[in-house]
């Protein structure tokens, strides 16, 4: 038997996380050593870029399973309140015309612009997110990442322990927004979950903050006080030194790991550029979540 010839090689893009991976098509079926070598990538440096990959939706969502199970997007104006494993990140219509600035839709997605990780407000949040470059605009778009887990390395010992054991309310839409017609009642309530501040990749025992724009209170503190911390660590963690910007070219794809880092999307001239993005989300892992926990021994 002759092995298998793999070309696949990894390319730090940032001191502190970010990968870029060459030598590999993700648009056909990637064997058992090539997954495994992204997937220990991906829990190493977070967000992993990789370029010229043509996906079709039935492509990109077949890739996408070899992380895990996959979310189904909750239906909101954002996507035409049509659920499925793909959610479409544009400023189109259907027919491809630009949409005005005072759509629903282009106004649901400024939210995309905070610095947020994907379903956070979830029972059990994303593992990970891999977006598909499916039409970019010449200058601006770029999608900006932060790595909450330098940041938590980053961070004063001395005030660690205290911030240890903190429960955080996540929810799909913030105070604010209440009378926002973009979530029903039932989601509201469905969508407001608890998780630890800080979590642990169970693979590699690293720590990170998980804050960003869904979390909101911290329990047993006064909401005022829970959400200045909880700014405040968001904003740490969002320090230019930890920051990656990706600027787009057509056919990357960029997957980036929610349980540690934070995203968020960076405006474009969308009065005169069309900006098309497709993107699945893998459901984490119950036992991921419950990150006060032990992964070793399932202990609290
Ligand atoms: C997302 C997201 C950012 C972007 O797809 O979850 O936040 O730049 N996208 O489109
Ligand atoms: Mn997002």
């Amino acid at each position: 038997m002759s092995a298998v010839l793999t070309r696949l090689s990894i390319k730090p893009l940032h001191p502190l996380f970010v990968a870029e991976i060459t030598g590999v098509d993700l648009t056909v079926p990637v064997g058992r050593e090539d997954f495994s070598a992204i997937w220990d990538a991906f829990n190493q440096h977070q967000i992993l870029v990789f370029r010229d990959q043509t996906f079709d939706d039935a492509s990109q969502i077949a890739f996408s399973r070899n992380f895990g199970a996959l979310e189904t997007m909750e239906a909101h104006p954002g996507n035409s309140f049509n659920p499925g494993h793909i959610a479409v990140m544009t400023n189109l219509d259907a027919q491809g015309n630009l949409l005005p600035l005072t759509h629903p839709s282009m106004i649901h997605r400024l939210r995309n612009e905070a610095w947020h990780t994907d379903s956070s407000f979830k029972p059990v949040a994303a593992l990970c997110s891999l977006l598909s470059g499916r039409m970019v605009p010449p200058v601006g778009g770029n999608t900006d990442f932060a790595s909450a887990r330098a940041a938590y390395a980053a961070f004063p010992e001395a005030r660690k322990s205290a911030l240890e054991s903190l429960m955080v309310i996540h929810r799909v839409a913030e105070p604010k927004d209440i009378n926002d017609p973009a979530y029903n009642e039932e989601q509201k309530q469905r969508l407001t979950v608890t998780h630890p501040l800080i979590r642990t990749n169970p693979g590699n025992g690293c720590k990170n903050f998980y804050v960003g724009s869904h979390a909101q209170e911290i329990v047993g503190m006064a909401r005022e006080a829970g959400k200045a911390l909880l700014d405040e660590l968001t904003d740490f963690c969002t320090q230019p030194q930890f920051v990656y910007s990706h600027p787009w070219r057509e056919h990357d794809l960029v997957i980036w790991d929610n349980r540690c880092a934070l995203h968020r999307a960076t405006t474009f001239d969308k009065t005169q550029y069309r900006r098309k993005m497709h993107r699945t989300t893998v459901a984490g892992r119950v036992p991921d979540s419950a990150m006060a926990t032990n992964p070793q021994t399932g202990a609290a």
